[in-house]
């Protein structure tokens, strides 16, 4: 989890900017973590949390030297298997609006307004699983 951790402070706080004080949260206690490991090092991870047959991915990060190589699609893939097996039918998350088009082509809609977390612009994007 140090691993998971020290990957997420590179991509969110120290790339993106996101305040450090909200980075980690008490969600991370009982959340579900995925790493993707290369070499013995983390390069992708994701949480996910379960809310009745809802599953939230959050947290999606992959190191900015393993982008586009397929590492975050195969993560999105494990975590809707993981969160399927767990009895979830749907999962939501808020997507950065840069990230939009990386949710969209993995078949995730977005509904609502965008709104602001963490001084970045998000939209919430659903998908139903394939049951
Ligand atoms: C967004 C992110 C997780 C994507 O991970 P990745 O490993 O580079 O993505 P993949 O290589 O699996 O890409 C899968 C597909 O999405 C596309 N894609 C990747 N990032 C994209 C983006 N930001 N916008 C649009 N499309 C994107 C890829 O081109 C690929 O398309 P293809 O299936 O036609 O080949 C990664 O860029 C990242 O960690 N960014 C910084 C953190 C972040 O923004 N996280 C999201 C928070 S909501």
């Amino acid at each position: 989890m140090s691993a998971v951790y020290a990957l997420r402070h590179n991509v969110f706080v120290v790339e993106q900017g996101v305040p450090e004080e909200i980075e980690v949260d008490e969600d991370d206690m009982v959340a579900t973590h995925l790493a993707a490991v290369s070499d013995g090092h983390v390069i992708g991870t994701l949480r996910i949390l379960l809310h009745g047959r809802t599953a939230k991915i959050g947290r999606m990060a992959v190191s900015a030297s393993s982008r586009t190589e397929g590492i975050g699609r195969e993560l999105m893939e494990s975590a809707a298997t993981t969160a399927s097996s767990r009895g979830a039918e749907e999962i939501i998350l808020g997507a950065q609006l840069t990230a939009y088009g990386f949710y969209k082509r993995l078949g995730y809609m977005e509904e609502g307004a965008v709104f602001d977390d963490g001084g970045t612009p998000h939209v919430m994007m659903r998908k139903k699983l394939q049951l």
